[in-house]
């Protein structure tokens, strides 16, 4: 049996003392799928865009600094639980040339009632993980569009409620996942489009980033990520490396993740880290820390396709994604150095520099856009061009649901001995079907 869960099936896990979505108690497979097939998310298009933004630390910021500078986006409202921050972004939009937001900052739920607002036509969250699906849902439930941080979802009842919400109140919800944009993964994915890989075959991808100080920081993503590592272990950030890999491979669209096992190393890198940090006797360095430091799971397509996805934020070591794609023709690997093998145009075996194939194969969008905000202005920019013309979003409730599935569906495979666990068919059928996504244009 590949991991097929019942109610029983999760009882006897959580029992077993697997069960740790933070803030929210969750069924694993509890899925509340509507009868027949879903209606296709189809919104009309908006002139003005009109943001009521949630959440504005590290990651809000840099959101709103790319929202000001384009082309018919209003901020009308942010909401955080710190008042100075909200403040401070009310200065940068009246900075901006637009009348200044109201402000929303009486506590955790107070997005709530910037929800209930009926001047906004998007609500945008960066907040922490816990909160990205009650804020989404209030938001479409409210009659918006929905637009979060990565990940979308904690557990697989989290991904299901985007995902029905979504169809039940035709709103648009987006997982704003930058690395889908960026330079080397757009050119690949051309390159995927024009053949020139053959058939894809394998991924590898992760999330390879020595997060120790920031874990243990006293601000930022301090004040809750560390949470995480402390009761779960997974792959708790999977789509920084899974999302471009995925649109290589037309995931929900013409092919799915079909099951995954997942393993991980024993955790050792924030014992020794808080140790030399703090001294051996600090509560930080006695603390047991759930995550193993080095997560790899499995990952297989049902048209066949493999990827392997690491996690891993607690050791020394230099940034990576990995952003590898092969296939029968030819492979690049993004990291720790572009580079590319075609057969018949690269040197037998022989990996080559990408130069080469820079100008035949940039994607439109890094030409138009590169040059003035890089991957994180581009993901906005393409988020509001497509509410502007009605277009359905390059990243839509599917690929966030999916995508973000990877973190439950690891917990529950290490729980069960690296278990295979089968992902949920999110688009119930549909991804035979839905075209695979185009070389979008600015
Ligand atoms: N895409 C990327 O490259 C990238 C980079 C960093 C962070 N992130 C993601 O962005 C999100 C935020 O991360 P960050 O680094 O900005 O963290 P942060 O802690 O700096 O910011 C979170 C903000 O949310 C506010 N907040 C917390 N609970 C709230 C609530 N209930 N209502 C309103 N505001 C609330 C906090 O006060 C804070 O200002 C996370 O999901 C993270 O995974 C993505």
């Amino acid at each position: 049996m590949t991991g097929q869960y019942d109610r029983r099936d999760f009882l006897r896990w959580a029992a077993a003392g697997s069960t740790l979505a933070l803030g929210t108690v969750s069924l694993p497979g509890c899925t509340k799928q509507l009868k027949g097939t879903p209606p296709q998310i189809k919104a009309a298009p908006l002139d003005t865009v009109r943001i009521g933004f949630v959440g504005v630390g590290g990651m809000g910021s840099v959101h709103i600094k790319n929202l000001l500078a384009i082309e018919g986006v209003q901020i009308r409202a942010v909401c955080d639980i710190v008042e100075e921050k909200v403040v401070r972004i009310q200065r940068w939009v009246q900075e901006a040339g637009q009348p200044t937001p109201a402000g929303y900052w009486r506590g955790e739920t107070d997005f709530k009632r910037m929800c209930d607002r009926n001047d906004l036509d998007l609500v945008f969250n960066a907040t922490p993980w816990r909160w990205h699906v009650p804020i989404c849902v209030a938001a479409m439930e409210a009659g918006k569009h929905a637009a979060t941080e990565v990940p979308a979802a904690v557990t697989i009842d989290e991904c299901w409620q985007l995902v029905e919400t979504s169809e039940k109140t035709n709103r648009h919800c987006v997982m704003m996942e930058n690395c889908c944009y960026s330079q080397w993964m757009l050119m690949v994915l051309n390159m995927v489009r024009k053949g020139i890989f053959g058939e894809l075959l394998h991924g590898q991808a992760g999330y390879l980033h020595d997060l120790r100080a920031l874990k243990f920081s006293t601000k930022g993503e301090g004040l809750w990520r560390r949470q995480h590592s402390e009761k779960r272990d997974g792959n708790l950030y999977p789509t920084h490396g899974l999302g471009p890999v995925a649109q290589c491979m037309d995931i929900n669209r013409g092919d799915r993740f079909d099951y995954l096992v997942s393993m991980s190393s024993k955790s050792a890198g924030l014992n020794l880290y808080a140790a030399e940090e703090f001294g051996p006797d600090h509560p930080l360095a006695k603390q047991k820390y759930a995550l193993g430091d080095i997560n790899v799971s499995l990952i297989r397509t049902v048209n066949g396709k493999t990827i392997t996805l690491y996690h891993d934020c607690s050791t020394p070591r230099p940034y990576s994604r990995i952003d590898l794609v092969q296939g029968t023709k030819g492979i690049f690997r993004g990291y720790p150095e572009e580079k590319i093998y075609i057969e018949g145009r690269s040197p037998e075996h022989t990996w080559e520099s990408t130069e080469k194939y820079r100008e035949e194969y940039e994607h439109p969008l890094w030409k138009a856009l590169g040059e003035s905000g890089g991957m994180d202005y581009i993901e906005n920019y393409r988020l509001i061009k497509c509410l502007q013309t009605g277009a359905h979003p390059d990243m839509d409730v599917y690929d966030a649901a999916a995508w973000s599935a990877v973190s439950a569906l690891s917990e529950r495979s290490i729980a069960g001995k690296s278990q295979p666990i089968d992902f949920p068919d999110f688009t119930r059928g549909r991804w035979k079907t839905r075209q695979p996504l185009g070389i979008v244009q600015a």
